[in-house]
């Protein structure tokens, strides 16, 4: 967890589409990085003690109706600032340049010549930069004390400086990974400009926020809902170095998981681990409750509710005398869902996420909240469990969502159904890790369609179902494109889904992108 110790560069956000992108690339520099919404007052973020501040991008006219603007003091706080895109043109704004609307919209790759004697963010980059452009307005006239540090074809200010201020602006986009050396600019801002120590690691991370859960619960009891993914085991890892016997994960076989998952989660965490684990088999009454029920968003409030009684009964179940001993519950929450976001014209990702966030907190129970990873990005999350010995099936893990197989069975959930699904899940997943491909992509499984169709084999007629396959590359689920594969693993694939899995006689391979399909079916 951070200190005011630490190094640390605030951004403000003003709703552009790479603001996390950003972030991640300082704190790659193992430099800690905070996102704040752009309004945040320059005495408040004072107070946060930041080396830099980094004005993002945005979607934005500085002169448009409702844009988005800074407290004027953050550029009288004395510490550095680096504006890109929208966030240079609000510097020349604000400091008495001027921006204007051009015609012509400039958009993907070109070439930033630098000037010979250039300024320290590009120290040791030649004079000539492949960057990525994606901007309409641009700065005309530069405010005074400001020089031009790098031009494009067309903008003669597309970088600048105001060297005494250290006030540095980029009208290009150095975080993206279509400006090649973009990380090596970032880093000479955090490091060389802002005087940045490296000490954001995860080991510190691990340290400090042991600490720091150690101080929040004191002696008392804390309860985690396991569900086996990334996110909740890496917290009960962390709680568990933090707090030992106090964690207790409960582990509720909901009937919709895949094959062997329990008896893969009960050895990795009961055996390896020795935490405390109660897995509760609540199969029948899921599967009972979703009986008939082939309405998407009606499973998913079924499964939702269920699993809030579950949890609660065995938080009860495991209390004496009826009356909790936990006083905490702890929930894998991560950075990208606790930044407060600001959706401004064209950041719609901001807004989609919600409803996957099954919300299953007990209310009623009053639990205080324990969130060991809100600061934490996935891959920062991957890398705080592989350092305390989670194995990469758990730490590399596809996402796979709460309600389990039952947004990938399409109509009726029914024993014989899940047992076809669970049988080609296992399949897929196998042949993507023997052919080295499960850890390249995003997500790769099977879907029970609700169709029928007529095949052959041997000499007899079949009349079975449908799975289809999908298989995803996508940076953060949001947006997403259909895998490439060779066509010799999807021929496996299918091959063994039909040979060895009874009841099915036809293989898909789905190729929808998201938008505007969605990646589950459901
Ligand atoms: P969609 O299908 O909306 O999914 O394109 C985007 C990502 O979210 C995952 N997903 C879920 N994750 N609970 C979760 O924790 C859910 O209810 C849920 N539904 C979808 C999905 O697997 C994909 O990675």
């Amino acid at each position: 967890m951070s200190t005011t110790a630490q190094s640390r560069i605030v951004i403000l956000d003003f709703g552009s589409q790479y603001t996390q992108v950003i972030a991640r690339r300082i704190r790659e520099c193992q430099v800690y990085s905070q996102i704040l919404p752009y309004h945040t007052k320059a005495k408040d973020i004072a107070k946060l003690n930041p080396r830099g501040i980094i004005l993002s991008g945005g979607p934005s006219s500085v002169y448009g109706k409702g844009a988005p603007h800074p407290d004027r003091a953050i550029f009288e706080l004395g510490v550095p600032v680096l504006g890109i895109c929208y966030g240079v043109q609000l510097m020349a704004h604000f400091l008495g340049g001027k921006v204007e609307h051009s015609t012509h919209r400039e958009y993907g790759p070109g070439q930033l010549a630098v000037k010979a004697d250039a300024c320290p963010l590009f120290d040791g980059l030649g004079s000539s930069i492949d960057i990525w452009n994606s901007h309409g307005d641009k700065v005309t006239k530069l405010p005074r004390g400001f020089r031009s540090v790098g031009k494009t074809d067309n903008a003669p200010y597309a970088a600048i400086e105001q060297p005494k201020k250290r006030f540095y602006g980029l009208q290009f986009h150095p975080e993206v990974h279509h400006t090649p050396r973009g990380k090596e600019i970032i880093q000479n801002f955090v490091y060389g400009i802002c005087g940045c120590a490296m000490d954001w690691t995860m080991g510190s991370f691990i340290e400090q926020t042991c600490e720091q859960v150690r101080a929040q619960v004191g002696s008392d009891h804390v309860i985690l809902g396991l569900s086996g993914g990334v996110d909740s085991s890496v917290a009960a890892a962390l709680l568990h170095k933090a707090i030992g016997d106090q964690l207790t994960c409960v582990f509720v076989n909901n009937g919709l998981l895949r094959e062997n998952e329990v008896e893969a989660v009960a050895r990795l965490f009961r055996d390896n681990f020795h935490i405390k684990l109660k897995v509760v088999n609540a199969s029948a009454q899921f599967l009972k409750a979703l009986k008939g029920i082939t309405d998407p968003e009606r499973k998913r409030k079924i499964i939702g509710k269920e699993f809030i009684k579950v949890f609660d009964d065995s938080v009860v179940s495991l209390s004496r005398g009826g009356k909790s001993k936990f006083k905490w519950l702890a929930q894998g929450t991560l950075y990208p869902d606790v930044i407060e976001s600001v959706a401004i014209g064209g950041n719609p990702a901001a807004l989609i996420k919600s409803h996957h966030n099954v919300g299953g907190l007990p209310k009623k129970m009053k639990l205080k909240l324990v969130e060991p990873l809100r600061e934490l990005f996935k891959d920062e999350v991957r890398e705080v469990g592989a350092q305390l010995g989670l194995p990469r099936e758990v730490t590399g893990r596809q996402p796979f969502p709460g309600p389990g197989l039952a947004v990938r069975i399409l109509g009726d959930i029914t024993p014989e159904r899940l047992r076809i699904l669970r049988e080609a899940d296992t399949i897929v997943v196998s042949e993507m890790k023997a052919s080295d491909w499960y850890y390249k992509v995003w997500q790769s499984f099977a879907v029970l369609l609700p169709v029928r169709s007529v095949g052959v084999m041997g000499d007899e007629r079949t009349y079975a179902q449908t799975i289809a396959v999908r298989i995803v590359e996508s940076q953060d689920g949001m947006t997403a494109d259909w895998v490439r594969m060779p066509y010799d693993v999807l021929a496996r694939i299918s091959a063994r889904i039909i040979n060895e899995v009874k009841g099915v006689n036809r293989v898909c391979y789905d190729i929808s992108s998201k938008p505007p399909a969605t990646i589950e079916w459901e």
